[in-house]
């Protein structure tokens, strides 16, 4: 696109592969993401959305079915194998999904301080805009697993009925706190596993003999820790192989820049503008607007054996220093585009969560480069991929209250995309006008090729597919592949 009057131009990323264990990591640089506000028209009504529709998640509408009456539902993800693939085991699809009681007295926005993975299933021929999902309650025994709350991660089948559970182990401290819903001592957070077994029969799909193991915490070098910060992320692990290292399993997950919080400056590579670039920001410009609090990281890890009970980190494969506070929920999506292997990383963000100076909307953001470590480049030039409605013109509301003044209700209309196979994007409702949400939201398909991104408006009802719609391309009789 022509540049736009005003604005800087984005930085210069050439996707160059590196050794998955060296030390480069790509930036999200000011000049990639003040694209977005660039891309952004400045002339709509007041509380319209001010993004282009390619990359704006459609509208929710308000009378949107509740999944399940006694579970708040959020994050969510399936099962699947190390490339990604969507697993239909012995004939069920089997997801899961952070999930919280909506009848013991907290609200939705408490859900963090009250999370379980729970997990539900339907036969994979169900029709997905009529058959609900099944709850199976939730997926490990009550103190069973590390921590004593479970936020997201993913999930794998491994040999046989085995699988393996990735997640974020966060342990609350403070029983005030959890009730109130934050504000008291910093939670510790780990990524565990654990590994177990899948069953299924006519009626049902169920799990057992769970066995936890903690895998990693931050070393306060690459990943901040909560001494060096207590609204640190370190958490939503998500495990692949990499055709390019065959025998190896790596791990995103979500981190911040290591080191004491507000001690960081922001460099001249995380602005990233080119070279007499006249509407380039200073260094000192910047600085002075505390955007260096906001240092949010995509982690990378090595599995050290075969059993994945034994991680080693490596470098952040991406930084947001100076841009974003949160990276969360990545996820590595290999896509062969014209005989080349190209590594999609997706990540969710927070409009709450810019720094100082950087306006974008809550949704999905995504980088492509020739490797699991690369220079990526920002997806539109801009990393956004798909946003909730906004009106980027006007300040962001609470994203937790109520929504007021002139602002698109539908700013958090969702969360917690997650892009599947064929790009199907599926995510959580979180408020649509004022309207709560804790269920699945209707699944959406955005296109993308060559750093490209587009929402595909033919698909469903004017883009917007089933409820929950997270099909299997994968079939698997527990015996092996049939
Ligand atoms: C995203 C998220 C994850 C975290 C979970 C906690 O919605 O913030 O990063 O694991 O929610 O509820």
């Amino acid at each position: 696109p022509a540049p736009t009057p005003g604005f800087p131009l984005p930085t210069e990323h050439t996707q160059e592969a590196f050794d998955p264990a060296s030390d480069f990591t790509s930036k999200w640089t000011r000049a990639d993401a003040s694209q977005i506000m660039a891309q952004s028209d400045t002339t709509v009504a007041p509380g319209q959305n001010s993004m282009s529709p390619d990359v704006t998640m459609p509208e929710i509408p308000e009378d949107f079915p509740t999944m399940n009456e006694d579970v708040w539902v959020w994050d969510t993800w399936s099962l699947t194998d190390e490339h990604a693939n969507q697993i239909s085991y012995k004939g069920y699809d089997v997801i899961f999904s952070l999930v919280a009681d909506r009848h013991a007295g907290y609200n939705f926005d408490q859900r963090h301080w009250n999370a379980r993975i729970g997990f539900f299933f339907r036969k994979t021929n169900a029709d997905p805009a009529k058959d609900k999902w099944n709850y199976g309650g939730h997926l490990f025994v009550d103190g069973s697993s590390i921590g004593n709350t479970e936020w997201s991660g993913s999930t794998r089948l491994m040999q046989g009925n085995h699988v393996n559970v990735f997640y974020t182990a966060t342990t609350f401290h403070d029983v005030a706190e959890r009730n109130a819903g934050g504000g008291g001592i910093a939670p510790d957070a780990a990524i565990a596993k654990a590994l177990g077994n899948i069953h299924a029969n006519e009626e049902r799909v169920w799990f057992d003999g769970f066995e936890h193991t903690k895998l990693l915490e931050p070393d306060g070098e690459m990943y901040q820790t909560k001494e060096q910060n207590p609204g640190f992320a370190f958490r939503d692990p998500f495990t692949f192989a990499d055709p390019a290292h065959p025998g190896k399993t790596f791990m995103v997950f979500e981190g911040n820049t290591g080191g004491n919080r507000g001690e960081y400056q922001c460099t001249e590579e995380d602005l990233g503008y080119r070279e007499g670039d006249a509407n380039a920001e200073s260094l000192d410009e910047v600085n002075s607007s505390g955007a260096y609090y906001q240092t949010g990281n995509v982690g990378l890890a090595v599995a050290d054996n075969k059993d994945l009970t034994k991680w080693s980190f490596l470098p952040p494969i991406l930084s947001a220093n100076c841009v974003n506070d949160q990276t969360e929920r990545p996820q590595i999506f290999i896509q062969n585009e014209d005989g080349k292997n190209k590594y999609y990383l997706y990540t969710i963000s927070h409009q709450f969560t810019y720094a100082a100076g950087m306006r974008g909307p809550d949704g999905v953001y995504g980088f492509v480069g020739d490797g699991v470590r690369s220079d990526y480049q920002p997806v539109n030039n801009s990393g956004l991929a798909l946003g909730s409605p906004t009106d980027l013109n006007l300040p962001a509301n609470n994203p937790s209250g109520t929504i007021s003044g002139q602002q698109n209700g539908r700013q958090f209309q969702a969360y917690s995309h997650y892009v599947q196979p064929n790009g199907l994007v599926q995510s959580f409702i979180d408020n649509v006008n004022g309207v709560r949400g804790g269920s699945l939201s209707p699944t959406v398909k955005i296109n993308f090729k060559n750093g490209i991104t587009q929402v595909d408006r033919s698909f469903g009802q004017n883009g917007l597919g089933p409820f929950g719609y997270l099909p299997t391309n994968v079939k698997v009789g527990g015996e092996g592949l049939y």
